[in-house]
């Protein structure tokens, strides 16, 4: 993990599996400090899902959602959200409990008002090491 490309081939791990145990329909828990590597997770996740485009951060406009070869993925940003009515707007309620691949960064922010993930994914990384360390845990359910 000690490259920005390990998170990107950790996020390609990443779609693989969701597709493979879940067929795509799945709810991630994406949790890690400020920096952690949430957002390059997902953008490795969503170009080994065939996404040639910019994956920006939604963390000014919340969600960032995407069609991948008829795919369906939700990217959400809940670090600035309080309430789950802030996110009325761009339909919440629907595509939380819709179909497609749901990936929320800062879920601890939601984890009263949304239902329980299919993975939880983990980053932490120790700056007090030259180069930081980081890990990653994974739990499937
Ligand atoms: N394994 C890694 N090794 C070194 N740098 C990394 C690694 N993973 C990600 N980075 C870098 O760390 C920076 C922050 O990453 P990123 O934006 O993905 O974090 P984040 O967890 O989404 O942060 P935020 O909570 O602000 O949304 C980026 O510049 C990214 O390139
Ligand atoms: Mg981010």
């Amino acid at each position: 993990m000690a490259a920005e490309a390990d998170t990107l081939a950790l996020g390609a791990y990443l779609g693989e599996q969701t597709m493979q145990r879940y067929a795509g329909r799945a709810s991630i828990f994406l949790q890690g400090q400020l920096g952690a590597g949430k957002t390059t997770l997902v953008r490795g996740m969503l170009q080994a899902l065939g996404y040639g485009g910019t994956v920006k951060s939604p963390t000014y406009t919340l969600l960032e959602p995407y069609n991948i070869e008829g795919h369906e993925v939700f990217h959400f940003d809940l670090y600035r959200v309080n309430d789950p009515q802030e996110l009325e707007f761009v339909g919440f309620d629907e595509i939380v409990d819709g179909p497609g691949l749901k990936l929320f960064e800062w879920a601890e922010k939601a984890q009263t008002w949304l239902p329980p993930p299919q993975v939880h994914v983990r980053l932490a990384v120790d700056a007090s090491t030259q180069p930081p360390s980081r890990e990653a845990v994974i739990v499937f359910s």
